[in-house]
């Protein structure tokens, strides 16, 4: 018997610091179709996402959440394995590794950590890692390390001026590898992809390579270096191991059986496939295959076969980015479509991977989503699958019909070589051609229908029309069991509904079988076909705007419980006045509709203060009123993590482009601190000079416009529009006391 090819598939293991969100979920939904389409091709197929969680970022989070790191990233991993079920893809947590599942590595399971001390001390033994002095800035107040070398002075998050530290760490050689590397993407070039992105790696790795620093001496939330307890490995060494820990590289001897039939690039036999943002690709192109070089000299089949870098999901003319706060997320998207009778896990994956090429940008927008779901699977493929499987119950006693040869002889031709066009497609990880090749099937077939008037040639009793009529029907059935086939990996769950009204039994047939032979994959004549159930019910864009409006709303609360649990708290305080506040590092956004809010977070988010939509008032179809809370207390200790100052606004001004965003200097007695706040629309700057104003000043920093904020301004929410009315003091009050 022969063995199966094998295909391992990872995406990048995300950050836990916040909830996914469409940006993040477009790779694990890329990869799910083409774990899906290498199934369907016979392949024996791991398939392997993750968390990465250690590094001082998570630390940071933590503690300003109050958690440990790893009750921090213990919950916050949650979110993503919830997110990936709900999106249709199931989940196996390591160790468990289901053969259909998605599996999922965190970085803080205890074999991880054995997996990178393996993997690092194999390079060591050979010669490729060392000890020296490392100098770069480290910033004291922020507990990071800046740069390694003398610039820039100060600290890209708090301004201050950075410490020039020297210690001793550990350095991997990548200059060793700079020929190697040039050399394999000479030898490789399915390595890189796409090629344009290779160009850009090759010229890096030609430029020079210098050795890097693979451990750290302050920090104490990562993997500890073997036998040096005073160091901790430093991220990417981390992070990007965690693929071969995914499928068992910590086990056994030098990994696992599971290991050693999954981590081979042997080509025709098995094959290791990257998909990453273009964002992380020197990581995975440069560093990865180096430091697997060093821990595996001579062995090319550890080598990943390909490297894929896809592009950004923009939104608002940005890059997807909770950071950027321009974040849209998956589940209300799914639900609003869901409740209207459309599918809305197949619709999202469907636009996501038919707006562009795969490979490029891509900008996503309510709007776009409704329009591509209305014209090409509304319009185009639902009402080809209505119309045929209608006629068929019609004209044809439910049957499909036997064809004369005439007209069989193309139909299966054309099933055949639409097949070829899509495979070629998904070999290629060329996503919306395969779309597209599909698509120009369902636009011919819909044609046919309207060209061939199926309706006259039934009322017809001469023999060639009544042959007509059955050709016809065969070939657009014919057409539909293809496009069953070929869009199975993009939308499995409408697909099978589909093949189910075709009469198909069973589950749709591998493409191919395991020997590379092509499947049979023609319609038999006789099959009586189900009732027809309208598959993509077409779209009322602003009732289903109205209603991911409201959705997203509802999320936004659902996903804030922190937020939620202070708002709802009768603070005992001088301002009398719920407060609302952003807590940035647990990933939570502001709410839109409440009293009380701080005027600083983003500029979307003040939008959203400014003009509320209360969900009571949203048009179209409500969703059940929620049931009463009783509201949630915080004790006193919870409250006093809030660290609020009198501060005095020394200087305003308009932040460039940003019409609603101030930039304010702000003296809190200890330092004069830089703050974004959306006053703009209400509060010309010149008026605020000298101003006694209310700052939270513990919050994470953030880049508002690509200008700095260091903490919030509170003010009351006013009205209908959310009007920003500043706290302030009646009597003297010095700079920096504190608000308890
Ligand atoms: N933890 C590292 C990866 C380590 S892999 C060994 C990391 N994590 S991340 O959470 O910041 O990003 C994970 C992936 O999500 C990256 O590939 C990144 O490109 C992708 N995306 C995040 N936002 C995105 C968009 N808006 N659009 C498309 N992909 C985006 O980097």
């Amino acid at each position: 018997m022969t063995s199966m090819k094998t295909f391992y598939l990872t995406t990048p293991i995300y950050y836990p610091n916040a909830r996914p969100h469409v940006g993040s979920a477009y790779t694990t939904i890329v990869c799910d179709v083409l774990a899906r389409y290498k199934r369907m091709c016979g392949y024996d197929v791991a398939f392997l996402t993750g968390t990465d969680e250690h590094g001082e970022k998570l630390e940071r989070a933590a503690a300003a959440a109050g958690q440990t790191p790893g009750q921090f990233v213990a919950e916050k991993r949650k979110l993503f394995i919830q997110l990936w079920e709900k999106l249709g893809i199931p989940v196996s947590v390591y160790p468990e590794g289901k053969p259909d599942s998605l599996r999922f590595i965190y970085t803080t399971h205890p074999d991880h950590d054995r997996s990178v001390q393996r993997l690092l001390i194999r390079a060591r033994e050979r010669g490729f890692v060392d000890k020296r002095r490392y100098e770069g800035r480290y910033c004291v107040s922020d507990e990071r390390y800046i740069s390694e070398g003398t610039d820039p002075v100060n600290c890209d998050i708090c301004g201050r001026p950075a410490e020039l530290i020297s210690e001793e760490n550990y350095f991997f050689k990548l200059s060793a590898f700079q020929d190697r590397l040039l050399e394999h993407y000479e030898k490789h070039p399915e390595f890189v992809q796409p090629d344009y992105r290779r160009n850009e790696v090759k010229s890096f790795v030609k430029s020079g390579l210098r050795d890097i620093s693979v451990s750290r001496k302050r920090l104490k939330w990562g993997i500890p270096w073997p036998d040096d307890p005073e160091q901790v490995f430093y991220v990417w060494y981390d992070a990007l191991t965690s693929y071969m820990t995914g499928i068992g590289y910590a086990q056994g001897e030098n990994g696992n059986e599971e290991f050693r039939k999954y981590w081979r690039n042997k080509p025709g036999e098995s094959e290791l496939v990257h998909m990453l943002g273009k964002d992380i690709l020197r990581f995975h192109a440069v560093y990865w295959p180096a430091f697997i070089m060093a821990a595996y000299p001579d062995q090319p089949e550890m080598l990943p076969t390909t490297v894929f870098a896809h592009g950004w999901i923009y939104y608002e003319q940005d890059k997807m980015s909770k950071s950027k706060g321009n974040v849209v997320y998956p589940e209300p998207i799914v639900e609003a479509f869901d409740s209207f009778g459309a599918p809305g896990n197949d619709a999202l994956r469907y636009y996501l991977l038919r707006e562009a090429p795969f490979g490029q940008d891509t900008s996503f927008s309510y709007e776009g989503l409704i329009q591509r779901y209305n014209s090409d699977l509304a319009n185009g493929l639902g009402n080809l699958a209505s119309r045929t499987i209608n006629m068929l119950n019609q004209f044809c006693a439910g049957a499909v019909p036997e064809p004369d040869a005439q007209s069989k002889g193309p139909a299966d031709w054309n099933a055949r070589m639409t097949i070829q066009a899509c495979r070629a497609a998904y070999d290629n990880f060329a996503f919306s051609s395969a779309l597209t090749a599909a698509w120009t099937y369902v636009s011919d077939a819909n044609k046919l229908i309207v060209e061939a008037k199926p309706w006259e040639l039934a009322k017809s009793a001469s023999t060639n029309d009544q042959e007509r009529l059955r050709g016809t029907l065969y070939t657009v059935a014919q057409v539909l069991r293809t496009l069953c086939v070929v869009l199975h990996p993009i939308m499995p769950a409408t697909v099978e509904r589909l093949w189910k009204q075709l009469g198909e039994q069973g589950d749709i047939p591998f493409i191919e079988d395991s020997s590379g032979n092509p499947a049979a994959q023609l319609i038999a004549p006789g099959t009586q076909v189900g009732r027809p159930e309208p598959i993509f019910p077409r779209l009322d864009k602003a009732k289903t705007l109205a209603k991911l409006d409201e959705l997203a709303e509802i999320d936004r609360e659902r996903g804030k419980p922190a937020v939620r649990a202070l708002r709802e708290a009768p603070l005992q305080t001088p301002l009398q006045a719920p407060v609302q506040l952003d807590l940035a590092e647990s990933g939570s956004e502001p709410d839109k509709s409440k009293e009380a809010f701080i005027a600083v977070p983003t500029e979307n988010k003040l939008e959203a203060v400014a003009t509320p939509t209360p969900a009571s008032q949203a048009p179209g179809p409500q969703p059940p009123a929620p049931s009463p809370q009783p509201p949630a207390l915080i004790s006193i200790e919870e409250f006093a993590k809030v660290d609020m100052r009198v501060g005095e606004v020394k200087a305003a001004e308009h932040v460039p482009g940003a019409s609603k965003l101030l930039k304010l200097m702000v003296d809190i007695g200890t330092e004069v601190r830089q703050v974004v706040a959306g006053l703009a629309e209400y509060y010309p700057p010149e008026n605020l000079i000298g101003m006694k104003v209310v700052v939270v000043t513990n919050l994470q920093p953030r880049k508002l416009r690509g200008v700095d904020s260091n903490g919030m301004i509170i003010a009351a929410s006013e009205g209908e529009h959310g009007r920003p009315v500043l706290v302030t003091f009646k009597e003297d009050v010095a700079n920096g006391a504190k608000l308890k």
